[in-house]
C-alpha cells in the first residue's frame, strides 16, 4: 500500500510510520515540526535503508510543510508517485497546555489541517482515518463513553480548554459530511491517553512522560490538582495496532461497515494521576515524594472507553498493562539518556 501520515514525526505518527515501513508499505510522511522531531524518524530511515539496499525502492519519505497548504500534499503526492491507498491524518496541536494558552492556534491548526487532508484524499480517492480524541466528548461525565455518546461542552467564557476537544469535534462532523456528500471512506478513532518511547515531555508534554522526566531529573513528580482524577493508559503498540487496523481493514471482522464509523482505542484499566506518579516511583526506584501543583482548567475527572465496537468490528483491544509499558518506556528513557 502507498499510505500518507500527516503529522508523521510525533510520537503517534513516528510509530505508525515505522509499523507500515516494517511491513514493507510505502510511507510519506507530512509534518512542519510543530512539535514533530527528525530523531523521532531515525528507526524509519534506517528501516527504509535496509529496504532500499534490497532492492526495494525507497519506501519513505519526509515532506517537512504545513499539513494546512495543498501544495503539500502535492508534493507529498509526487514522491508516492503519483496514487495513494489510505491517509492517516494525525497532524493536530497536541499537548494541554496549548490547548489553555493558545486555542486560536489550536482550533486554527487542527481544523486548516483537517480539510487539507480531506480535500487531498477526496481528490486522490484515498480511504482517510481521522486521529480525533476522547476530548470531542467535552465534559461528559457518564462513563464508559460510548462510541457515540453524546458531546458536552461548557461556556467557552470559563476556559479555553475545549479549543481542542471542539476541533476534534468539528473535525468528527467534517468527516460525516464528507462520507456523506463525497462518498469518502473515513474512519474515526479516538485514542485514550497513549503512551511510551518519544512521547513528549517537555512542560507541554504528556503526563506519562513528563513524570519519568522528573524521576530522571532526581526532581519531585507534579500532580496536577487533586491527582484523583483518572485515565486509561494505553500502550503505543496497541494504539498503533487499532489505528492501523480501522485503516486496513475493508469491512468489519463482524461484516459491518467500517465508513463513516468512530473507534474508542484505549485500555479499560482505570489509573489515577496518583496512582500512576506512584508507578513511576517504583519503577524508577525515586524516594523523592511527589509535589502537588494547580490543576489545568477543565481538567476531565475521568474518561474511560466503552471499546465494544473497536473489539467487535476491528478485533481489537488494548493488551499490555500499565506496570509493563512504564517499565518499557522507562528502559528507553534511560537508554536513551545514556547514550
Ligand atoms: N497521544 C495520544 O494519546 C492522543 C490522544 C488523543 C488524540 N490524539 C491525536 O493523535 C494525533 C497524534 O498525536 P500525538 O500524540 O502523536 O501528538 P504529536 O504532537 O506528537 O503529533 C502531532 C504532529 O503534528 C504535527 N503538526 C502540527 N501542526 C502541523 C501542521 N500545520 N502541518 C504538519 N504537521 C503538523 C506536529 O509537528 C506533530 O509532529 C493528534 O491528532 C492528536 O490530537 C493523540
Amino acid at each position: 500500500m502507498r499510505v500518507l501520515v500527516t503529522g508523521g514525526a510525533g510520537f503517534l505518527g513516528s510509530h505508525l510510520c515505522e509499523s507500515l515501513l516494517v511491513d514493507f508499505h510505502e510511507v510519506c510522511a507530512i509534518d512542519d515540526m510543530f512539535r514533530g522531531r527528525k530523531k523521532n524518524l531515525e528507526s524509519c530511515k534506517s528501516l527504509a535503508k535496509s529496504i532500499a539496499e534490497a532492492g526495494g525502492g525507497v519506501p519513505f519519505h519526509l515532506v517537512m510543510k504545513d499539513g494546512a497548504a495543498s501544495e503539500s500534499y502535492e508534493t507529498a503526492l509526487k514522491r508516492l508517485n503519483g496514487s495513494v491507498d489510505v491517509v492517516y491524518h494525525l497532524a493536530a496541536i497536541n499537548g494541554t497546555r496549548w490547548f489553555n494558552e493558545r486555542p486560536d492556534l489550536v482550533a486554527r491548526v487542527n481544523l486548516s489541517t483537517l480539510q487539507a487532508a480531506l480535500d487531498f484524499a477526496v481528490t486522490n480517492g484515498a480511504r482517510f482515518v481521522f486521529t480525533s480524541s476522547p476530548e470531542a466528548f467535552g465534559d461528559q461525565h457518564e462513563m464508559p463513553i460510548a462510541s457515540n455518546s453524546d458531546s458536552q461542552f461548557r461556556s467557552s467564557a470559563i476556559h479555553q480548554r475545549h479549543s481542542y476537544g471542539a476541533s476534534k469535534y468539528l473535525g468528527e462532523l467534517l468527516i460525516q459530511h464528507a462520507v456523506k456528500t463525497h462518498s469518502l471512506d473515513a474512519r474515526i478513532v479516538r485514542p485514550f491517553n497513549s503512551y511510551g518511547p518519544r512521547l513528549p515531555g517537555d512542560s507541554h508534554g504528556q503526563v506519562v512522560s513528563m513524570m519519568l522526566e522528573r524521576c530522571l531529573a532526581e526532581e519531585p513528580i507534579e500532580i496536577h490538582g487533586t491527582g484523583e482524577q483518572t485515565r486509561c493508559f494505553t500502550w503505543v503498540e496497541d494504539m498503533i495496532q487499532g489505528i492501523r487496523s480501522a485503516g486496513e481493514l475493508d469491512q468489519g471482522l463482524d461484516g459491518s461497515n467500517l465508513t463513516g464509523r468512530a473507534f474508542n482505542l484505549g485500555s479499560t484499566e482505570e489509573t489515577s494521576i496518583r496512582k500512576l506518579a506512584e508507578i513511576c516511583r517504583t519503577v524508577t526506584g525515586t524516594e523523592i515524594s511527589p509535589i502537588e501543583v494547580e490543576g489545568h482548567p477543565g481538567d476531565s475527572e475521568r474518561r474511560v472507553p466503552d471499546c465494544t465496537e473497536a473489539r467487535n468490528a476491528l478485533g481489537w483491544e488494548a493488551n499490555l498493562p500499565i506496570l509493563d509499558g512504564i517499565q518499557r518506556t522507562w528502559a528507553w528513557m534511560k537508554a536513551r539518556h545514556e547514550a
